[in-house]
């Protein structure tokens, strides 16, 4: 065929499009076209017989084909080289893929799920603060006396110690309550789940951050009745159906009455092993009708309004919940101790 634009034109059209899968293709290619027989070198046989006045334009014209030729002859020969490269090598279709190590929720948070589930089955709704706390939250409205050793450097981490109203990480949830009562009025019936921060060697039962969570019922007519059957009704709900509990008079700053809670020890039934030292009990949770000056100092007159309130540390319940004897398990996220609760969730 004879030498023409739309040729040069249609065979630099296809020589875009070539593809190659192997060295050996791409020699073929290259001998295809431009090799002695190719047929941009049989173009260029032809070029000698174009008239003289078109020698000028139909040159370029091949010479342009030829260069898209070679290039792109070496554009698939670099593309098969980094195919080829250790990526390539090692991406071997045939291998059996690699499992993929599934997370699984912690057992500190499947706790304080399992806490905050049956609290709003009871009418709870959940209720949150900052854990940079100022004083009047943490320690003032809480009743706590100026002297009171809570304030302490050797307990509190302080953020900004000076002035009338410092500023520190909270010791405890109960601050959220206060936070609570500033922001609602009765009928209130909270939990307030969080971190807490203390300064306390870490050893195998303390540790200088862990969790809380606090609870707040506040309305008319509340009585002590009333609290000691909701927080028999959660240890049932917790522990088994078959749980009991016993308090124990306590004294805390924020409620009068206090009382800590027992629940009996779900691994003996109450008959004494060593979890429970022999007693047959565990502590929970520390709890108490609310202060009539905590109250006044939200706002909320006491008297027409009382309440009780409640803590517990979520490690202390998880820890008895599964038998763990050593809280630092909980912060050091060993995949071994974590994934012994994937069954739990
Ligand atoms: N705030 C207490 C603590 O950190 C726990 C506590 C005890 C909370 C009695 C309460 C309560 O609301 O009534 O140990």
């Amino acid at each position: 065929m004879a030498i023409s634009n739309e040729k040069i034109e249609q065979m630099m059209a296809s020589i875009q499009e070539l593809k190659a899968a192997k060295e050996q293709e791409i020699e073929e290619l290259r001998v295809k076209w431009l090799g002695r027989k190719g047929e941009i070198t049989q173009l260029f046989d032809e070029f000698r017989t174009v008239d003289k006045d078109q020698k000028r334009e139909f040159g370029q014209r091949l010479n342009a084909l030829k260069n898209a030729a070679a290039a792109k002859i070496e554009e698939l020969r670099n593309t098969l080289e980094e195919m080829a490269g250790p990526a390539a090598a090692s991406f071997d279709l045939t291998k059996p893929g690699d499992l993929e190590e599934l997370g699984a929720r912690h057992p500190i948070s499947v706790t304080r799920e399992e806490i905050i589930s049956i609290f709003s089955k009871f009418g709870y709704s959940v209720a949150e603060g900052p854990e940079i706390e100022d004083d009047w939250h943490v320690f003032s409205a809480l009743n706590f006396p100026p002297e009171h050793p809570a304030r302490d450097m050797q307990d509190t981490f302080f953020v900004q110690p000076e002035g009338d109203n410092p500023i520190l990480l909270r010791t405890h949830t109960s601050s959220v309550q206060v936070r609570t009562m500033e922001r609602m009025r009765p009928p209130i019936r909270v939990i307030c789940p969080g971190r807490v921060f203390r300064n306390e060697a870490i050893s195998a039962r303390a540790h200088c951050i862990f969790h809380q969570v606090e609870g707040l019922y506040i309305d008319k007519n509340v009585s002590f009745a009333d609290m000691k059957q909701a927080i028999l009704l959660f240890a049932q709900e917790m522990f088994g159906a078959d749980t009991q509990i016993r308090m124990r008079p306590s004294y805390f700053p924020f409620t009068e009455p206090s009382a800590e809670v027992d629940v009996s020890c779900n691994i003996c039934k109450g008959k004494g092993c060593n979890i429970c030292k022999g007693t047959g009990w565990l502590e929970i949770l520390g709890c108490g009708m609310v202060d009539p000056n905590v109250l006044a100092a939200s706002g909320i007159d006491p008297t027409v309004y009382s309440g009780f309130a409640f803590g517990m540390g979520i490690e202390r319940i998880a820890m008895l919940k599964w038998q763990v004897k050593d809280l630092r398990n909980y912060f050091e996220n060993d995949i071994r101790f974590l994934r012994q609760f994937e069954a739990a969730i």
